[in-house]
């Protein structure tokens, strides 16, 4: 890819669906963006797998962008998040999860990482239209970059999830981030006392000091259900980062 990269380099970016063909590309650039190694079966399902919205942003031929992301019922979300809707909505309410966003370093803070994500929620007006309440997806809780980029857009932290991810047989902490469309919203808007979720989401290491705030981690660590989940099951491939 071009060394320097020219200031205007959005307005030749173009878009196109991911293909068989950009498998050996696209690991490639994952490898760079995230810290953990996807299956072969990953790849071949967000490059074949009609479930998936799968954009590629490609500056003069190469591929510089990706989102990856899948519309689904609301029955179908990952457990630890059950609670992004409120349990008012009907069942064939839909979400998108992100499972993968990335740009390619040299061409970062050009736009392209909103232009896929625009394109996301474009589609989503366009295909699910008013059915789809709700986009989330996982992130580290180290990866201030993706958090800045996602709380600008109005994205907001949903759960703290203590030991989430393992890699590389380390476990790290996530967060779910959510952004609300088409009226959608959680089942809560005060702190119930007793409500686990609300008590993780209230949790931030940048809303509480330090030490409270790790002991606070452990003893949550100590009640969660996915904690031994990620543990056991090593790679979580379905997983942002
Ligand atoms: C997160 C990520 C996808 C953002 O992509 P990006 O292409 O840099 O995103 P954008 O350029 O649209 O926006 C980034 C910032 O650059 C700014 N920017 C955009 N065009 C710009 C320009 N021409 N000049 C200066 N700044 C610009 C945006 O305003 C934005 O800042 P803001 O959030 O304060 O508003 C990218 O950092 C990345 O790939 N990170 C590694 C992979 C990763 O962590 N993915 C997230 C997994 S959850």
């Amino acid at each position: 890819m071009s060394d320097v990269v020219p200031p205007t380099a959005l307005s030749e970016v173009q878009l196109r669906f991911l293909c068989h063909d950009d498998i050996e590309n696209v690991k490639l650039l994952c490898g760079d963006w995230f810290p953990i190694e996807y299956p072969d079966s990953w790849y071949q399902d967000i490059t074949s797998n009609k479930k998936f919205f799968s954009l590629a942003a490609t500056f003069r031929g190469g591929i510089v962008g990706m989102i990856v992301a899948e519309i689904k019922g609301r029955t179908k979300v990952h457990k630890e998040d059950g609670d992004i809707l409120a349990s008012s909505f009907p069942v064939d309410t839909q979400v998108a999860y992100i499972l993968s966003l990335g740009v390619v370093k040299e061409f970062r803070k050009h736009g392209i990482g909103s232009l896929l994500l625009d394109s996301l929620k474009e589609h989503i007006s366009t295909t699910a239209q008013d059915h789809c309440k709700a986009i989330y997806l996982h992130v580290l809780t180290t990866n201030n970059t993706a958090i800045h980029f996602y709380e600008n857009r109005d994205f907001r932290q949903h759960h703290y999830l203590p030991y989430y991810y393992s890699i590389r047989g380390v476990l790290k902490d996530g967060f779910t981030y959510v952004l609300y469309i088409n009226g959608g919203h959680p089942p809560w808007t005060i702190l119930y006392p007793f409500h686990i979720g609300s008590t993780l989401a209230s949790l931030s290491p940048c809303s509480i000091p330090q030490r409270l705030y790790r002991q606070a981690q452990s003893l949550l660590r100590s009640l969660l259900p996915w904690s031994n989940i990620a543990s056991k099951t090593g790679i979580q491939y379905s997983r942002t980062m």
